[in-house]
């Protein structure tokens, strides 16, 4: 089993990110030899400062190890400092079709109606994210529902690659949570929990003070009805549905058995319930947190280490990817 997932290292870490893949990779530490990064090359493809992507990719180093990624047992480093993903996307450029590319919702979105002014970077996305998983015969990708697709296209190119050229990578699987897959903006229902939303109070980001946390759900939006008593009673009910999603897989409950106990209530006894359960999550994730993001040594001598192990595994593959492909090097 080899578990391998990347992050983009532009600006917080949210609850999204948290229950929708960071938990997963936390635990699945001890099932397979796993493979974490902060994928900075995929940050090219949106207008960024510099500056700013260096000292969000130690940030974010900083908030993978509070959460739990043991950086003894996985491997954690940035790709950049690894060629090799630079080097198999472009190889796989000539197996990925434009047709495939511009099927991408991610694309659609980003690009909106602007798309002639896009990076090129932007729409060969998912190619890279293709080369990340790839590049180590990944079988294991737990992330979020958002990604899904974009695995679906790695799985597509790595099958159209073997049938061209031969049998060289193994087509992985994503990992999806059974719930919290998809945690949706505080705001707005129908709109997902994204670090690019221009609205802080749309997300809880795992450094927010206590204050702040039970301010925000406080304001997350609602609709005037009581909570339901069954889950097929959230339906047509966006943020409620959200709120409680979010509290069964902070609880590690189900659904049914968070509404038994809330159904008939409203959101004015739900919510403080959700604020605290939140802040007793999080607490101790941002006080590691804050104790780690000063040494900005000591997290890139983590991410260098995590670099040099994943080179080694990263080799083999490279290789093979250029000799199937009629490459001498
Ligand atoms: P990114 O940085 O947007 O998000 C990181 C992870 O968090 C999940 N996620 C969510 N899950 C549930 N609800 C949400 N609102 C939510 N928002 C984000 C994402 O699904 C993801 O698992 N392209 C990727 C990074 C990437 C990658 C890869 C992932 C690059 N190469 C290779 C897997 C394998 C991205 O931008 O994720």
């Amino acid at each position: 089993m080899r578990v391998v997932s990347g992050i983009q290292p532009t600006g917080n870490l949210h609850l999204g990110n948290y229950l929708g893949a960071i938990r997963n990779w936390v635990s699945m530490q001890d099932e397979g030899e796993c493979l974490y990064f902060l994928a900075d090359l995929h940050a090219l493809s949106m207008p960024y400062e510099p500056a700013e992507l260096t000292a969000n990719t130690r940030e974010m180093t900083a908030a993978l190890v509070a959460c739990g990624i043991d950086t003894d047992k996985s491997i954690l480093f940035n790709q950049a400092r690894v060629t090799a993903h630079a080097e198999l996307q472009w190889l796989l450029n000539g197996t990925a079709r434009m047709g495939w590319l511009n099927r991408m919702t991610q694309w659609k979105d980003k690009a909106g109606k602007n798309r002639e002014g896009q990076s090129v970077a932007l729409f060969s996305y998912p190619v890279l994210q293709a080369a990340d998983v790839l590049l180590y015969q990944a079988t294991h990708v737990p992330v979020g529902e958002d990604q899904k697709q974009h695995l679906e296209l790695a799985r597509d190119i790595a099958q159209k690659f073997n049938n061209d050229f031969g049998d060289v990578f193994t087509l992985p699987d994503p990992i999806i949570p059974p719930a919290a897959a998809r945690i949706m903006s505080l705001r707005d229902g129908n709109a997902k929990m994204s670090k690019s939303d221009a609205s802080d109070m749309s997300r809880i980001n795992l450094v927010d003070d206590p204050d702040t946390i039970v301010n925000k759900v406080k304001k997350a939006k609602t609709d005037p009805e009581p909570l339901p008593s069954e889950a097929a009673g959230l339906d047509g009910r966006a943020e409620a549905k959200n709120l409680v999603g979010i509290y069964s897989a902070l609880s590690n409950e189900s659904v049914d058995s968070v509404l038994a106990r809330f159904g008939g209530q409203g959101f004015g006894a739900f919510k403080p319930a959700l604020a605290e359960l939140m802040v007793e999550t999080l607490k101790p994730i941002s006080e590691r947190f804050n104790a780690l993001r000063r040494d900005a040594a000591a997290l890139d001598a983590i991410l260098v280490k995590g670099a040099e192990r994943a080179r080694v595994l990263a080799a083999p593959t490279l290789a093979r990817a250029y000799s199937a492909l009629g490459l001498s090097r």
